[in-house]
């Protein structure tokens, strides 16, 4: 059975796809890229038969930071169904509750399409400070992170946790209908975030507090559009009030395994950096 694999050149699914590689899975890249083994363009519905093409299950990554991707990816949906897609796996988020609007909506109308729906609903991601990031960027130029968290904490998780569990959902390991939320092992406010990539990368990082209107300002600043802006300042403003302060046993229950720390994420991430650098 085939696995597509959206989002492959992304965060989670470029994760996912080598963890599936390496168990031997047969794994199929989807993407807009050269480097994918099929073209997919969530804007091209032409792209969708092919990449469904002998099909059982889907990673799906929904375009990012579509304020409608049910609607940007109702005809990939269509076809899924007629290509007699078995499993849907989405990628959701802890902070939008399956049937609430965006991503919730999607997740909610997988069932009218595949027999076998999971909405996956990670935390903030531990690589949003290492990688292709606006934290990442800001902690590499400037030396801090901005937010509107306040002292909110956030049990942050490594996408390798992400991505085991995924690959867990596309071989039928959770159950149809499932939606866990997906956590670290702890949950760290930004100041200890900040503290911690001191720590690490021997540069001090600090914390700057701004209020919510502020912090839509410098997304928008940074070229978002002023809806999506104000929805990212948002998350914020509830993380201070204490949404993601909590820890759940799905990546243990569903893996087998503990999930990784932000610290040991961080560590094993900006060394590799350092290495790569010096080399
Ligand atoms: N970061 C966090 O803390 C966090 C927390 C919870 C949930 N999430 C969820 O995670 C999602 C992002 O997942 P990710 O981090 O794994 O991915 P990502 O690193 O943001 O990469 C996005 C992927 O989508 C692909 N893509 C973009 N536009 C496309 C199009 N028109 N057609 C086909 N593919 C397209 C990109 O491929 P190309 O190579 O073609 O550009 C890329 O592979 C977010 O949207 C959010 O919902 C994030």
């Amino acid at each position: 059975m085939t696995f597509l694999i959206t989002g492959s050149t992304g965060t989670t699914g470029s994760r996912l796809a080598r963890l599936l590689d390496d168990q031997g899975a047969p794994v199929r890249r989807a993407g807009r890229s050269t480097g994918a083994d099929v073209r997919l363009d969530w804007a091209d519905p032409t792209t969708h038969a092919d990449a469904l093409s002998g099909v059982r299950a889907v990673y799906l990554v929904a375009p990012p930071g579509a304020t409608d991707p049910e609607a940007r990816v109702l005809p990939f949906l269509e076809a899924a169904r007629d290509a007699g897609v078995e499993r849907i796996v989405l990628l959701g988020s802890s902070a939008v509750p399956v049937g609430s609007p965006g991503l919730g909506t999607l997740g909610a109308r997988l069932a009218s399409f595949v027999p076998h729906p999971v909405v996956l609903r990670p935390t903030w991601f531990s690589s949003n400070f290492t990688g292709h990031h606006p934290h990442a960027d800001s902690v590499r130029r400037d030396g801090e992170i901005v937010s509107a968290t306040g002292q909110g904490r956030i049990p942050f998780i490594d996408p390798g946790d992400i991505a085991a569990v995924a690959a867990k959902a596309l071989q039928g390991e959770v159950p149809a209908g499932a939606d866990p939320v997906l956590t670290g092992p702890r949950t760290l406010s930004f100041d200890e975030v900040a503290a911690t990539l001191t720590e690490v990368t021997g540069r001090p990082v600090h914390h700057r507090h701004v209020d919510v209107a502020e912090l839509s300002r410098i997304h928008q600043g940074f070229g978002l559009p002023e809806g999506f802006a104000d929805l990212l300042a948002g998350m914020d403003a509830s993380i201070a009030t204490g949404s993601e302060d909590r820890t759940t046993t799905a990546v243990q229950d569903i893996t087998g395994e503990a999930p990784r720390s932000f610290r040991a994420f961080v560590t094993a991430a900006l060394g590799a950096e350092t290495d790569t650098r010096s080399a």
